[in-house]
């Protein structure tokens, strides 16, 4: 097939995607690799984007978008698009891509203000605009958002529903449970995966101790160490 069409139209007369929890887990642990690598590359960048001695950073979406890809080869060894993949999971990573992109260039006005340092356009923020942009041009076959347990949520928005919610405190809050492991089910309103992330000395900058202390987002730190829950990506599929 030559001929590209936008990526919200793509995913809606595309071929539902083939019968199998294996494919939709698959699919929705696709979503949240291509994620990471885009956070990745914003972290990666962090030093550039808070520099407040330049003006053009160069982090144009098509340079961002390539340091995406090349983050996504090398974290997963397969190509985040290829004719290989089934069209359902093509067409959702051409519509991540391109909510990335879409993100990554209405914030060149933000990244490129010379004078500022730090501009608050961190790896969490840069997800929740993508996701929210991927969910719009999704048009409602597949959504992926960053959730977290309630009394660490900082954004509203990332509020975690009931089936979250539990999913957070009864399993990945439980003693039992293996680290790092998802939680799929097939629910009413579509196939939903949790997979849990978890603090990293990299974040404890804001999210660490002392608790109650302002981080340089302005945000009071949570109190948290490495090693412990400190959210979850939320992914729900309706092929
Ligand atoms: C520079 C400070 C900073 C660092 C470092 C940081 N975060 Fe955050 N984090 C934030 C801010 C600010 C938000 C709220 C973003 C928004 O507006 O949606 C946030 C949001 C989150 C959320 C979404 C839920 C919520 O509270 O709104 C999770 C989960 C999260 N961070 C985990 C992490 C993890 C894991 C790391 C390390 C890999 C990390 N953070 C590093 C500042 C930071």
């Amino acid at each position: 097939m030559t001929c590209r069409l936008p990526a919200a139209l793509a995913l809606l007369i595309l071929p539902a995607l083939p019968a199998g929890a294996q494919s939709l887990e698959d699919s929705a642990a696709r979503l949240a690799e291509l994620l990471r690598a885009g956070r990745a590359v914003i972290s990666e960048n962090q030093a550039l984007i808070n520099d407040p001695g330049l003006g053009d950073k160069g982090l144009t979406p098509e340079a961002f978008l390539s340091q995406v890809t090349a983050a996504f080869l090398a974290r997963t060894g397969s190509p985040a698009v290829s004719e290989d993949l089934p069209p359902f999971q093509r067409a959702l990573a051409e519509a991540q891509l391109e909510a990335m992109g879409q993100t990554i260039a209405e914030a060149q006005p933000l990244i490129n203000m010379e004078g500022v340092g730090f501009k608050g356009f961190i790896p969490a923020v840069f997800a929740r605009l993508a996701n929210e942009r991927f969910g719009e041009l999704a048009d409602g076959r597949a959504a992926v958002k960053i959730t977290a347990p309630p009394e660490l949520v900082r954004n509203r928005k990332a509020r975690p529903d009931d089936w979250e919610r539990a999913v957070i405190e009864d399993r990945f809050l439980s003693a039992g449970w293996t680290r790092g492991e998802a939680y799929a089910e097939e629910t009413g309103p579509g196939f939903r995966m949790l997979i849990p992330e978890y603090y990293s000395e990299s974040c404890l900058a804001c999210h660490g101790s002392p608790a109650g202390e302002t981080d340089v987002t302005g945000f009071p730190k949570e109190g948290k160490a490495a090693g412990d829950l400190g959210g979850a990506i939320s992914i729900t599929l309706r092929p």
